[in-house]
């Protein structure tokens, strides 16, 4: 079964053509970091209006990739069985093109619609190419820009949150304190490449909310504004730039390293207690765009190995290829995939609205 998945929850206009949930025939990332550079962040109505720009050459490049055209060279919807799309949570505007495109071509095409959750399709992301598929029950750790979550999946379908973050989420906590520090956007890679050089032990950071499953990560953010203001001897408040510009290279480096090696460590905290408190657990998923961070996929790989050489009940870690880490439409197709053979009901294309905000259920 070929899926076309459509994803534009934030600032990324992604398409892509996927077989069965797991085989790659086309993968369409038009991504819109290097208009968001120039602010330092994403500003919605731009986000939505760049996907109105991308979304429907994105989709025919899809069908260019994946070698779907008709002898006329068009693209051969003969070949696709269903259209899936992102239609929760994220950016308003952005949510709205994709959707709306969707529904069109399902109408045009006469195929049918499913509708994504975007953190499910971040955990789909593990399904991806791979050759060994994770196993239930299974522990999700979603990791992104808008959403830091502890999900049990039991079966397919089966999703129940077991920790989430009482405020900021991870990959945010990485973008505010790469401002904090002068460091380009997307903060998760700039803070990962100037940490490379730096010190992790030079500053020591809180754990907030030891003992439970639930997260917290605005007041690690003070924490680093606070220890920045010292080491810079300048009370400067934020958001100013002057701050970052006193830090010199070498101080930059230890904050991103210091910061970053608290924020895995913190994750894997949470990740301990999370299989200590479900040893039935069998694959442990890692998902969403800090599963890039390739700190926490050494530390976390260690951490597994070492539980698994106590254990008789191995644990299995699964991280997304990186480029299936951040916003992609594979990851949609391939939830869609599983919706289908679970049986749900296909969504109506004239009436499906978006969803700004909800959770995972
Ligand atoms: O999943 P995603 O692409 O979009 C959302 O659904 O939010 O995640 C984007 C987040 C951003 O906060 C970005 O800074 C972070 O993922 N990120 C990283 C890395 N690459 C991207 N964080 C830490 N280390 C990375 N290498
Ligand atoms: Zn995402």
């Amino acid at each position: 079964m070929r899926i076309l998945g459509i994803e534009s929850s934030c600032d990324e206009t992604a398409v892509a053509i996927v077989e069965n949930g797991q085989t790659i025939l086309s993968n369409v990332v038009v991504s819109q970091i290097d208009i968001f550079a120039a602010y330092g962040g994403v500003i919605p109505e731009i986000a939505a209006r760049s996907h109105l720009e991308a979304i429907l050459p994105a989709v025919h490049q899809a069908f260019q990739k994946a070698g779907l055209v008709t002898d006329s060279g068009q693209d051969d919807w003969s070949k696709i069985d269903a259209i899936a799309v992102t239609h929760t949570p994220g950016l308003l505007g952005s949510l709205l093109v994709g959707t709306l495109t969707a529904r069109t071509l399902c109408l045009l095409n006469h195929k049918p619609l499913y509708a994504v959750h975007h953190l499910k399709s971040h955990i789909y992301a593990n399904w991806l190419q791979a050759s060994l598929l994770p196993v239930f029950p299974l522990i999700a750790l979603i990791i992104s820009g808008g959403h830091t979550q502890i999900v049990k999946m039991s079966a397919h379908q089966n999703f129940e949150i077991i920790g989430t973050t009482r405020d900021d989420a991870v990959g945010e906590c990485f973008d505010k304190i790469a401002k904090i520090l002068g460091l380009p956007y997307p903060g998760g890679p700039s803070i990962a490449k100037a940490a490379k050089t730096g010190n992790s032990s030079t500053y020591s950071f809180p754990h907030p909310m030891p003992g439970t499953l639930d997260f917290s990560f605005s007041g690690l953010k003070t924490a680093v504004l606070r220890e920045v203001q010292k080491a810079t001897g300048k009370p400067i408040s934020f958001p100013s730039s002057q701050l970052a510009a006193l830090l010199t290279d070498q101080q930059r480096a230890d904050f991103a390293a210091s910061f970053e090696q608290t924020a895995v460590d913190i994750l894997i905290e949470k990740i301990k207690l999370a299989l200590k408190q479900n040893p039935e657990t069998q694959s442990l998923i890692i998902a969403g765009g800090v599963s890039a961070n390739q700190r926490l996929r050494h530390d976390l790989q260690i951490f597994i190995e070492q539980q698994n050489s106590k254990l008789h009940n191995k644990i299995n870690l699964f991280f997304p290829e990186p480029r299936f880490s951040g916003d992609n439409g594979a990851m949609v197709a391939s939830a869609a995939y599983y919706e289908i053979l679970s049986n749900i009901t296909p969504s109506d294309p004239y009436t499906l609205n978006i969803m700004p905000r909800s959770e995972i259920k």
